[in-house]
């Protein structure tokens, strides 16, 4: 007999890990099939998806290293501190992002012991309907029956054509998180989170970064005073960011690869270098689902089609996460994920996708939550706006970080917040201030009332708060 769950999720990254601890939290039978495409010494099942594996996890040990290198070379002399040039050892860097990637992996492995989540090794798949209302789907080679279906099968990276991605000269995400030296000539395709990110790490350790984008504006997904300050920014530390290119041929040599593009101003021409990132986008995880045998829907751009409760067309069938509509963020998916449990267990299950926070990790940080001020302008809502550089904020300076700035927009009429933008040190955790308070329904009066330690960089937000009523005290 096939073995029997109530819940069974497909995939095991953000959205699909947490989905099924909740599940089990919730006192359903629960299982959760991965198809382990990353390598692992023991052939097990790895869990936590792009996340751990190949995404934000790795990204960001990667990020913190080339931060450290690059405030060695160049800021410790200004305080006094004396450490000679530093160098880099490429091999340790890739060797500490890997411990910590299996650290966390492994953890999720506890966490569904702890939980009683059985995991499941292999590709999943649909195979029919079962006489109960349930469904069976195929594991490896077994069929298992559950009550209930959560898709949680991610993305992958898009590549372009003709350019084929080996993960060596020509990297997606994945090459471009094990590069074992320092390229001298780094190109990328794309300047969006990835491009810039990756783009910075690279950078820092001493390759000059050229990033082709295909837009004529710039981080145009951000608002357009952070996009201008970010821009003016990143090109002081040197990476050349060019917009409104089209990419030609693409060709690999022995030792590196030469791009073909037209310029902004449609002037044919050739970059070469050492090693190519690909960063244009990602794609959902559809492939092998056999979604066509239960007739579940997808949307044109290929996304298991859900409502905002993110129920498919078929009865107890739910997908969350990269391979659903809407931002591919790790916190979006898990979010997803604990709304889908608790709704299948009777529970009023919320996601909020109006307060979904942004981060991008590149130094200065940027972050942000809510409506930008171009999205307001084009939607014609009347708007106040506050804004504060960290120039003026003693910690900042204390911090060596006076970059960057906070700009909070409020409505005009009922003065709530209704976008928090900042570009600076830390952004990444100030955004939860901006977060807590839209979810509270906050006015911008709320937070100028509200009582931030000094010195802090929170102030920023404080002061930004106060400049949505023209009363800032230290601008
Ligand atoms: P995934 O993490 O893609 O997991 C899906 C899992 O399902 C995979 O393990 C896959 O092997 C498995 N699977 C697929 N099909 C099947 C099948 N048929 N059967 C069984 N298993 C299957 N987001 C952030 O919020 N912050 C960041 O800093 C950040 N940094 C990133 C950096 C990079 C370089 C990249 C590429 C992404 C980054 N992201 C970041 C995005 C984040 O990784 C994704 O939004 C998140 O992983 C999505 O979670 P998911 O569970 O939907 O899918
Ligand atoms: P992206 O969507 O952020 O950026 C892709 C960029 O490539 C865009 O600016 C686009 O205009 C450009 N582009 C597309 N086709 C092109 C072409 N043919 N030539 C030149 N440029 C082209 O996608 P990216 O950077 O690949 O990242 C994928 C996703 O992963 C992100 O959207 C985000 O959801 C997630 N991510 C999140 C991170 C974070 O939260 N800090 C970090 C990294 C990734």
């Amino acid at each position: 007999m096939s073995k029997q769950f109530d819940v069974l999720v497909i995939g095991g990254g953000p959205g699909g890990y947490v989905a099924a601890i909740r599940a089990a939290q919730l006192g359903f039978a629960t299982a959760c099939c991965e198809s382990n495409p990353y390598a692992d010494p023991k052939g097990e099942p790895r869990l936590g998806g792009t996340c751990l594996n190949v995404g934000c996890i790795p990204s960001k040990a990667l990020l913190h290293t080339s931060h450290l290198f690059e405030e060695a070379g160049h800021t410790f002399a200004a305080q006094g501190i004396q450490v000679g040039t530093p160098k880099i050892d490429v091999s340790k860097m890739i060797g500490r992002k890997s411990t910590i990637v299996n650290q966390l992996t492994s953890g999720i492995k506890g966490l569904f012991k702890k939980n009683k989540v059985s995991l499941l090794n292999g590709h999943g798949s649909f195979v029919g309907a079962t006489a109960n209302g349930g469904w069976q789907v195929k594991v490896g080679d077994e069929v298992v029956e559950a009550k209930q279906v959560i898709i949680a099968t991610g993305s992958k990276a898009r590549h372009l054509p003709n350019i084929p991605v080996d993960n060596k000269i020509v990297c997606d995400n994945v090459g471009a998180l094990d590069i074992d030296a320092v390229p001298k000539k780094l190109a990328i395709i794309g300047a969006g989170v990835i491009g810039l990110e990756m783009g910075s790490v690279w950078r820092r350790l001493g390759a000059e970064v050229t990033i082709l984008e295909a837009m004529p504006d710039f981080l145009s997904v951000a608002d357009v005073d952070v996009a201008k300050e970010a821009a003016k920014l990143f090109t002081k530390q040197g990476l050349n960011i060019q917009t409104g290119v089209k990419i030609g041929e693409v060709k690999v040599l022995k030792k590196g690869v030469s791009i073909a593009y037209a310029d902004k101003d449609g002037k044919e021409q050739k970059l070469d270098a050492d090693r190519l990132i690909v960063s244009v986008g990602r794609i959902p995880n559809t492939d092998g689902l056999h979604a066509e045998a239960v007739g579940l829907q997808l949307t044109e751009r290929g996304q298991v089609n859900v409502d905002g409760h993110c129920r498919t067309n078929l009865p107890g069938v739910w997908a969350v996460g990269d391979v659903v509509s809407g931002p591919m963020l790790a916190h979006k998916a898990m979010e997803e994920g604990v709304m889908v449990a608790e709704l299948m267990a009777g529970q009023a299950g919320h996601c909020n996708f109006d307060t979904i926070p942004w981060v991008i990790y590149t130094s200065p940080e940027i972050a942000w939550v809510g409506k930008t001020e171009q999205q307001l302008k084009a939607d014609g809502i009347a708007y106040k706006a506050g804004k504060i550089p960290f120039m003026a904020n003693g910690r900042a300076l204390g911090m060596d970080a006076p970059a960057g700035f906070v700009k909070m927009l409020a409505c005009a009429e009922t003065d709530r917040i209704l976008g928090v933008h900042i570009i600076g040190a830390n952004a990444s955790e100030l955004i939860s201030e901006g977060v807590v308070a839209m979810e509270f329904g906050a006015a911008s009066e709320d937070l100028a009332r509200i009582c931030h330690a000094h010195p802090t960089l929170s102030e920023a937000v404080h002061e930004a708060a106060l400049a949505c009523d023209k009363r800032p005290l230290h601008f």
